[in-house]
């Protein structure tokens, strides 16, 4: 989460992985103050030392997104020390199978993305929305993937997992709007740079690479090949636009989707 007061006070950022580092980046040099949370401090560690390297600001906490009471607890120590909670992304990844056909796939590697991804949503969202919701403003940001629109073979569970995300988002600007809060899912592409730097979207994009006896990089060329841009996002894309869709620039928009797709998906 992002604590922020410049356009931006604070920034809530569960994690510390490329996306979530792009982004805390970009916030941090718009003035926010920054709190990484996620489970393994060196990452997050890495983070706030280029954060302060810079000239911001970022606190880092080892929490699970997962443990409702431990990520209460950070968002209620957030506020004890900013004041609020302005900006809360939520950008834990896991590697879940892909690739694997319906017919070969167990129960619990189809239910893995959904639960996680749901339930994870679900618990960073509330324990924001309860602060910002007492300053009757903020925003709240998701991800997502453009396989919540994408049938084909071997994406099951992430599919579900992705639109039931959208479908969270869209249904929490409902709830929330009243309280003055906005929510907006970021729907990206594969990043090529996130692979690059370690995300766990290596691993899951190597199993898809070799059901089609491509590797990882021939994986994504292919992918860019099939977008109206013939490009992928890059992380400074993603987090510009979640520094945007945070801002009073983007004021009147709530529950949609920004579609980060180079125009793979058209909607
Ligand atoms: N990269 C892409 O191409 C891309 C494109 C579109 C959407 N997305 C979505 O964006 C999200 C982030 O992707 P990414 O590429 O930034 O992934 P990443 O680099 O692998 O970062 C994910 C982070 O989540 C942390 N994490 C996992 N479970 C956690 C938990 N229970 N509590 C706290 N932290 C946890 C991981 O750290 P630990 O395991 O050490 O805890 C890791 O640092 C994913 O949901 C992904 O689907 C990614």
């Amino acid at each position: 989460m992002y604590s922020h007061t410049s356009p931006f006070t604070s920034f809530h950022n569960l994690v510390g992985g490329a996306i979530g580092g792009a982004v805390a980046r970009a916030f941090a040099r718009e003035g926010a103050k920054v709190f990484l949370a996620g489970r393994t401090l060196t990452k997050l560690d890495a983070i706030a030392s280029e954060i302060s390297a810079a000239g911001g600001v970022a606190e880092i906490a080892q929490v699970d997104a997962l443990d409702e009471r431990a990520v209460e607890e950070h968002a209620d120590a957030v506020v004890a020390k900013a004041g609020s909670i302005d900006i809360a992304l939520n950008a834990i990844g896991i590697y879940h199978v892909q690739g694997t056909p319906i017919s070969e796939l167990s129960l619990e590697d189809y239910a893995l993305p959904i639960t996680v991804y749901t339930q994870t949503n679900f618990i960073t969202a509330k324990a924001a929305a309860r602060h910002m919701a007492r300053k009757s403003s903020g925003v709240i940001l998701t991800l997502s993937t453009p396989v919540s629109q994408m049938p084909g073979p071997g994406y099951m569970g992430h599919s579900v997992a992705c639109a039931g995300v959208e479908a969270f988002s869209r249904h929490l600007a409902g709830e929330l709007a009243p309280n003055g809060i906005r929510v907006i899912c970021l729907r990206s592409h594969m990043i090529p740079e996130a692979e690059a730097m370690g995300s766990h979207t290596r691993n899951v994009f190597r199993s898809v690479a070799e059901l089609n006896g491509v590797t990882n990089e021939e994986l994504m060329a292919g992918a860019a090949a099939g977008t109206l841009l013939k490009r992928l996002p890059t992380l400074a894309n993603v987090a510009d636009t979640a520094v945007f869709m945070a801002s009073e620039q983007a004021g009147a928009m709530t529950g949609t989707v920004a579609n980060l797709t180079s125009g793979f998906i058209l909607d």
